[in-house]
C-alpha cells in the first residue's frame, strides 16, 4: 500500500518553480467550520495556507490568487459565501485582499491585479461544474494563471474542476507547501517508521474502515479498534452488544480482518469494557452503565469505552513509537462520553512517539482534549488523510505528478 505515498512525494513544489512576476492560482481548502452567525470555530486551515500565500509574496508574485469551495451548496448560496472568510484572511496575512464575486465577469480586474495584490474568488461550487471536473470550467480557471499550486490537501481527494481539471491546462502546476508537509508528514509515520507502528481506529462505521483495515495490515505492527466501529468486532466474536450501533452486514468482514491479522502477526486489541447508555438524549448517571463487554444491559448501547479498555490502550500506547489515529473511541462531542477519546489523546501526548493524527473528527476531539499542540502532525484533511491510508494515490497528486 505504500506506493501511493511514494507516487504522492514525487510532486513538485512550489519551490522548485519561479513565481516571480507571475499571476498564481493556488486552490486552498478553507472550508473551515462557522457558527450560524458566520463566526470561524477553527480557522487552522486558513493558517495552515499562510506559508505558501507568504512564499508567494516573498517571491514577488504579480498576483494571487485563491480558490477554495466552502460546504456543500446547491448553486449560488449567500449561506456558503467565501465572504464570511474574508476578514479572518486579510488578518492573518496583515493586507487587504480584493474579492471577487464572479470570476468569469471580472476577469480583466484579475488580470490588471500586481504587486503580490492577494485575491479571493468566490467558493468555487457556486459553478456547477466544479464537482463535475468540468473540462471547460477547468480550462477557464487556468487562464487565469501563470503557476497553478494546489495546497488544499483537505480537497486533495476530490478530482473537481478546481482540483484537478485546471492542472490539466495549467502552463506549470506544482503542490503547495502544506500538500508537501502533509505527504512527508504521513510518509515518515508510514514508509520508514521507528517501530512499533500503532494505529488507532474509531469512529461509527467499519463500512467506512475495512478498506483502511485491510490495507493497512502490512504496515503496522497493531491495531486498537474502538468507537462504536468495534461493537461490530466484538458481536462477531460473540458479545451481546444489546442495543448498540452494530453493522450485522459486516459481521464476516469483521472476523476476516482479525483473522488476517492473526495471520499476518498484528495484533489487534478490542474495548474489553464500555460506557452504555439507555437513554442518549438524557445521559444522567441512572442512564449510564460502566460494564465489561459481556454484560452490557438489555436496551442499553454503547458510547464509549471504559476505564479498563483504557488502562489497555495506555500499555499499548506507551510501548508504541509511532502512533497513527484515525476517529474517536465514543460520542466525545457529550461531555459524559468523551472521557475515552481525550484521555487517549492525554496517553499519546505523553509519549515520545511520533504520532500523526487523521484530520476532521480525530483533529477536533484533540483539539477540545486541550492536547493539539502535543501532537507531531496533525493533518487538515479527514477524508483525504483516510483515503490516502487507504492506500489510494489521491487525484489531486496524480495529476500535478503527470507529464
Ligand atoms: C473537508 O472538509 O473534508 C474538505 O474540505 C472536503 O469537503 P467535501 O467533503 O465537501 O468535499
Amino acid at each position: 500500500m505504500l506506493e501511493n505515498i511514494e507516487i504522492m512525494k514525487r510532486v513538485k513544489s512550489v519551490k522548485d518553480t519561479d513565481v516571480t512576476n507571475k499571476r498564481v492560482l493556488i486552490r486552498v481548502d478553507f472550508n473551515v467550520p462557522m457558527d450560524s452567525e458566520f463566526n470561524i470555530s477553527d480557522d487552522v486551515r486558513i493558517r495552515e495556507a499562510l506559508p505558501t500565500i507568504n512564499f508567494c509574496i516573498d517571491s514577488n508574485a504579480k498576483s494571487i490568487i485563491l480558490v477554495s469551495h466552502l460546504g456543500r451548496p446547491k448553486g449560488r448560496d449567500e449561506k456558503y459565501s467565501l465572504k464570511h472568510i474574508l476578514k479572518r484572511v486579510e488578518r492573518l496575512l496583515n493586507r487587504e485582499v480584493l474579492f471577487i464575486d464572479d470570476f468569469q465577469a471580472q476577469k480583466d480586474l484579475i488580470n490588471s491585479q500586481s504587486d503580490s495584490k492577494i485575491i479571493i474568488l468566490e467558493n468555487t461550487r457556486f459553478y456547477e461544474g466544479e464537482t463535475k471536473n468540468d473540462e471547460s470550467l477547468g480550462r477557464e480557471l487556468a487562464t487565469l494563471c501563470d503557476v497553478y499550486i494546489n495546497d488544499a490537501f483537505g480537497t486533495s481527494h476530490r478530482k473537481h474542476a478546481s482540483t484537478y481539471g485546471i492542472a490539466q491546462y495549467a502552463d506549470v502546476k506544482v503542490a503547495g507547501l502544506l500538500l508537501k508537509k502533509e505527504i512527508d508528514s504521513f510518509a515518515k509515520a508510514l514508509t520508514k517508521p521507528t517501530r512499533p507502528l500503532l494505529l488507532i481506529v474509531g469512529g461509527a462505521k467499519v463500512s467506512s474502515k475495512l478498506t483502511l483495515l485491510e490495507s493497512i495490515l502490512d504496515v503496522v505492527d497493531k491495531i486498537i479498534i474502538g468507537g462504536a466501529m468495534s461493537n461490530t468486532f466484538l458481536k462477531a466474536l460473540g458479545h451481546n452488544m444489546q442495543q448498540s450501533l452494530v453493522e450485522n452486514d459486516l459481521l464476516y468482514e469483521a472476523l476476516k480482518v482479525l483473522e488476517k491479522a492473526k495471520h499476518k502477526g498484528v495484533n489487534i486489541y478490542l474495548p474489553v469494557d464500555v460506557v452504555s447508555t439507555d437513554d442518549i438524549s438524557n445521559p444522567t448517571l441512572e442512564h449510564v452503565k460502566i460494564t465489561p463487554v459481556q454484560d452490557i444491559p438489555t436496551n442499553y448501547m454503547t458510547a464509549d469505552i471504559g476505564p479498563a479498555s483504557l488502562r489497555l490502550f495506555k500499555e499499548v500506547v506507551s510501548a508504541s513509537d509511532t502512533i497513527v489515529w484515525n476517529g474517536p473511541m465514543g460520542i466525545y462531542e457529550i461531555d459524559k462520553f468523551s472521557r475515552g477519546t481525550f484521555r487517549l489523546a492525554h496517553y499519546i501526548s505523553d509519549t515520545y512517539s511520533y504520532s500523526l493524527v487523521g484530520g476532521g473528527d480525530t483533529a477536533d476531539a484533540v483539539d477540545k482534549s486541550g492536547e493539539k499542540d502535543n501532537m507531531s502532525f496533525i493533518s487538515t484533511g479527514g477524508g483525504a488523510s483516510l483515503e490516502l491510508l487507504e492506500g489510494k494515490v489521491l487525484p489531486a497528486f496524480e495529476i500535478l505528478e503527470k507529464k
